[in-house]
């Protein structure tokens, strides 16, 4: 028979993470112990949270605690099952009905996590030999749905254009053979890069080409537009998305996700999303929260603005210091520092001063793209902001990082 290799070999070899945490630089799993949503405890220290996706400040929201603790009183912490089944609530229909009108779809759906989302929406709608085209910056998740469909379909063609390059794109499409579907699937805010995808001139190119969109609001709605309605809002509603997807773990304050579009389209995803019948579906708590942060969102546009306000401050301050943000343009602000090392020891500094901030390498971004992920949130006070700021201009000094 020989000698067979042990399929955990190369576990045992793996010992990166481990020398990272004994020399005391790893920076990944770091327990929060308290949360109050500007600031957080870690190990035992009082720190200001510059690393959330909280953006509008509503996972710490009295309203919506409540809505989560009444839910839990009246439906219980599960649903027990898939939403085909016994695990559809009228909650989430009714969630389901108000954020169709809120992004002005005949219809959305519900799913137990952002990522979830795009892995069944994607996945259902790719069919054998059907073109799906990326810009080369979207979230991990969307590609997921696109392997996924891969692995269903066998042969799906993937297409990748250059991030935000609208020649690239119209290359791209010129390349695919006329009368075969296209979906192109775009990052409404980019997570990483902070900046927003270029709707109205992809919308052109895409009608030219009868490609349908799908958009990931994600880090867009609540956070882009003067009501927070998203990318679209953001561009004067002259240029519509097909689909609109948007997780809760980020301005909606909980954790879920939807997509919305056409009754038919969304009839469609319902019937064929795996990760939607094969999984259970989003807890009473996790939908009342999202439901009640959708009310706070259409009523208090004021919050919208503060982070829009505070977006522009830190974009301006860390300019300013001379760090290089690249095209970021939301309150996701990041600082290209392109070396890992450099990065780390960035990351390290700060948070011994007491700021949180995420620290990000390939394969997250591209190899030699190693960054500092800083975001924002509507709760911010000025002084917190005033703190980042100045305790990363004099650390950038001393790396040598700005000058
Ligand atoms: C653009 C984008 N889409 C989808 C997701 C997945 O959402 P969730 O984390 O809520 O599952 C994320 C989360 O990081 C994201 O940034």
């Amino acid at each position: 028979m020989g000698t067979r290799e042990d399929l955990f070999s190369k576990c045992y070899a793996f010992t990166a993470a481990e020398e990272a945490r004994k020399e005391g630089w790893y920076p990944y799993f770091r327990p929060i112990e308290a949360n109050r949503g500007n600031k957080v405890i870690i190990e035992g220290r009082e720190m200001i949270m510059a690393g959330s996706n909280n953006y509008l400040g509503l996972a710490f929201d009295e309203r919506v605690r409540e809505a989560a603790i009444k839910a839990v009183e009246k439906y219980g912490t599960s649903c027990s099952g898939s939403r085909f089944m016994n695990g559809t609530l009228a909650l989430h229909e009714e969630l389901e009905w108000r954020l169709a009108r809120f992004v002005g779809k005949e219809a959305a759906l519900t799913f137990t996590t952002g990522y979830q989302t795009n892995l069944g929406s994607i996945s259902a709608l790719i069919g054998r030999s059907d073109h799906v085209v990326t810009d080369k910056f979207d979230h991990a998740s969307i590609m997921d749905g696109i392997f996924l469909s891969t692995g269903l379909n066998k042969h799906v063609n993937l297409h990748r254009f250059k991030h935000n390059d609208i020649d690239d794109l119209q290359k791209v499409l010129e390349k695919i053979p006329p009368g075969e579907p296209i979906l192109i699937v775009l990052d409404g805010v980019f997570s990483m890069e902070g900046d927003i995808a270029r709707l109205p001139e992809i919308r052109k190119i895409a009608d030219q080409f009868g490609a349908r969109i799908y958009l990931d609001e994600a880090h867009a709605i609540g956070v882009i537009g003067p009501t927070g309605r998203g990318t679209v809002e953001h561009y004067g509603n002259v240029a519509q998305a097909d689909l609109i997807m948007c997780t809760f773990s980020k301005s909606f304050g909980s954790i879920g996700g939807f997509v919305a579009g056409d009754a038919a389209v969304i009839d469609y995803i319902r019937h064929f999303a795996r990760p939607l019948i094969f999984s259970a579906s989003m807890p009473p708590a996790n939908i009342a929260a999202a439901a009640k942060a959708l009310e706070i969102i259409e009523a208090e546009p004021e919050r919208i603005q503060r982070l829009q306000a505070i977006a522009q401050k830190m974009l301006r301050g860390f300019k300013e210091l001379g760090f290089d943000i690249g095209t970021a343009e939301t309150p996701i602000v990041p600082l290209h520092i392109k070396d890992n090392q450099k990065t780390f020891l960035f990351w390290k500094a700060l948070y011994e001063a007491g700021i949180y901030v995420n620290p990000v390498i390939a394969p997250a971004v591209p190899p030699n793209g190693a960054l500092i992920r800083t975001s924002y949130m509507a709760i911010h006070t000025d002084e917190e902001l005033d703190t980042i700021l100045e305790v990363s201009g004099q650390v950038g000094k001393r790396l040598g990082i700005i000058p």
